[in-house]
This record gives C-alpha cells, structure tokens and sequence, in this order.
C-alpha cells in the first residue's frame, strides 16, 4: 500500500510540493484547500501528467478533510504570503487562525500522521500546531532551515564557482530576520568557508541569505518564493517515507537544547519515520550563542502574542 500525505493549501507552496511529491512517486497526495474547485482542478490536472511523467501515484482535491483520512505526514502550507515591505511576523494574526483551523481537522482525521509546517511565520505557526494538535513534539516541526541552507549554499557555490553539491551551509535558529548562518561550520569538501572567502565577501553572502525571501518578495511583489521552499518540504518528506534519517537544519520543539525552553528553533536534526528522531546539540561560540539567543527571543515575542490570544 502506498503512503498517503496530505497538503493542506493548495497555492503557491501546495501545490509545487504536490506536484513534486507525485514526481517523485513518494505518494498518494491529496491537496486541501478553502477556495471552491481550486484544489481538485489542480489535482485533477495533477493526476493528468501521471502519464507523460510515468508516475502512479493518486492526486486529488477537496475542500474538506475526509479525502484525508488516515494520512502519513500533513504538510500545512495554509495561508497568506508576504507583501512587499511585509515581515514574515506581520502574518501572525491571520495566519493563526488558519494554522489552527488546518491543524484541528488535520489531527482528527489523521490522529497518527507527522504534522510539516510550512506556514509563517514559521517557528510561531509550530508551537500553534503542537498546541492544538496534543501531538508528541517529534511529530510536529517546521521547514525553514533545509530553504535558508540552500539559499545559503547556493550563494556560496555562485560565488565560488563550484558544485552546489559540495557546499555544506549551517543555518540556526527562528526563519526570520534574526536566523543565525553559522560561518565556522560552513565549508565546500570540508575546506572552512573562512579560508576560501574574505570577511567581506562572507558577511554579504550571510546578509543575502537573512534577506533571502524578501529578496525574491521583492521581485514578485504578490507573494512569496515557492519552488525553493517546495522542494525543502519534498527532501524533509522523503526522509521521514523512506526512513532515510537524513540530517537536515528544523524547527524543532526544544526543551533545554541551547538552553532554550517550550520554544521552536531551527536546529540540525534526524529525520526518519518517527519524525525527529534526534536533536544535534552542536557546541557553539559564545558569539553564536548569543546569536541563537537573540533569534529565540524573538520567537519567543510572537509565541507571547498568540498565548495572549489563547486565553
Ligand atoms: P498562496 O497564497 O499561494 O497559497 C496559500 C493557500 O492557502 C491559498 O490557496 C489559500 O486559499 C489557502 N488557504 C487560506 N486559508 C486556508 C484554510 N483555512 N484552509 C486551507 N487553505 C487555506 O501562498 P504560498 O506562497 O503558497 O505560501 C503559503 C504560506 O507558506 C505563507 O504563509 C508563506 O509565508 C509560507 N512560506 C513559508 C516558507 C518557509 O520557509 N517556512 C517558505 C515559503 C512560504
Ligand atoms: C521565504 O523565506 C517567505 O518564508 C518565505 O521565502
């Protein structure tokens, strides 16, 4: 029998990552989404391609969540882009209820799957989805930190002109302006980043890789970036499928890793078919603690907002 995941939000974002997930023959996929017709026209479509790309896989769409029963893995991919100028924190409100919303009917239909968030602000939407979901906490992370890496490797394999594939990048932290691109770890064949670039060149390609999506915000001006970060949710579903225990940079829960508590943090972790299987804690420099710190606090400010909410 074939693994079923369900996404929910059929936009941008879903809609990639169904497609990819099809391609890739991972599994049965259905798309969720509020909008009438959108989700099953693009399943439908979806289904379509099957046989010009060769994969069996069932696509389809609803505007409910019984279709979605008994899923594996629930990815939420629900609710509103950033605009220009906007933040990702600027979604917390409107993206709340969504996120709450998505994660109730989710967990009732599918009280065993793995919950992948993709919504932002990212780390905040995490700690909604563990709330209201009562899920284990290995069972409910977020993508953010397999899309900062890339962007970050990407800028360094441009600069130096070499292969992505041998450019290994570490991203910490939440998935906003505070994230912690750890230079020290960096390296491309394992020869440090440090000694392949100077400081300027260094601190420019970690400023680009902070600014990453508003970057690409910028340019579209009525959404945000969607094939990238489709992609990162395909690779963190295929490691929990195929119990690959790949290490990938997520948001995970963390209860005293990095002395942080009751907070999500992007963090390098092992992805198999229980989830997070394991939490990396990596010794870091004062300087970078500090870093992780500040960008945990400022999770922290949005969590304190939606606690205010839930009262
Ligand atoms: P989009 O606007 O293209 O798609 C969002 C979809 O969600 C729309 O089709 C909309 O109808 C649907 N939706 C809204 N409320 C819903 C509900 N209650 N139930 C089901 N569906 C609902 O936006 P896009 O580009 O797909 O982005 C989606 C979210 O992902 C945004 O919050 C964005 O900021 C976030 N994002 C996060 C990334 C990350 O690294 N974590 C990367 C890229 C996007
Ligand atoms: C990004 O980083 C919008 O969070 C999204 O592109």
């Amino acid at each position: 029998m074939r693994n079923k995941v369900t996404v929910v939000g059929a936009g941008n974002v879903g809609a990639n990552l169904a497609v990819n997930l099809a391609n890739k023959e991972l599994a049965d996929v259905v798309m969720v989404d509020v909008v009438e017709g959108v989700p099953q026209g693009k399943g439908l479509d979806m289904l379509q391609m099957g046989p010009i790309e060769g994969y069996d896989v069932r696509v389809s769409g609803a505007n409910d969540y019984e279709p979605t029963a008994n899923s594996d893995i629930v990815v939420i991919t629900a609710g509103f882009p950033r605009k220009p100028g906007m933040s990702r924190d600027d979604l917390l409100m409107a993206n709340y209820e969504v996120v709450k919303t998505a994660t109730e009917q989710a967990a009732r239909y599918s009280p065993n799957a793995i919950l992948i968030l993709v919504t932002n602000p990212l780390d905040a939407m995490c700690w909604t989805a563990l709330q209201v979901s009562k899920f284990a906490k290995n069972r409910v992370f977020g993508m953010a930190g397999v899309l900062d890496t890339a962007r970050f490797r990407a800028f360094i394999a441009q600069e130096l002109q070499v292969s992505v594939e041998n450019v290994t990048a570490v991203v910490l932290g939440g998935h906003g302006d505070t994230m912690v691109p750890v230079v020290r770890l960096s390296n491309v064949s394992g020869i440090p980043l440090t000694e392949l670039l100077d400081e300027g060149t260094i601190a420019r390609l970690v400023q680009r890789t902070r600014d990453g999506g508003a970057e690409i915000v910028k340019y579209l001006k009525t959404g945000s970036a969607y094939y990238a970060p489709s992609a990162a949710a395909v690779e963190m579903v295929e490691s929990i499928l195929k119990d690959k225990k790949k290490v990938l940079p997520c948001a995970a829960y963390l209860e005293g890793e990095y002395g942080i508590h009751g907070l999500y943090v992007g963090v390098p972790v092992k992805l198999g078919s229980n989830g997070i299987e394991k939490i990396y804690e990596l010794k870091l420099t004062d300087e970078e603690q500090a870093m992780l710190a500040k960008s945990a606090k400022a999770v922290e400010e949005l969590v304190s907002v939606m606690k205010q909410k839930m009262r």
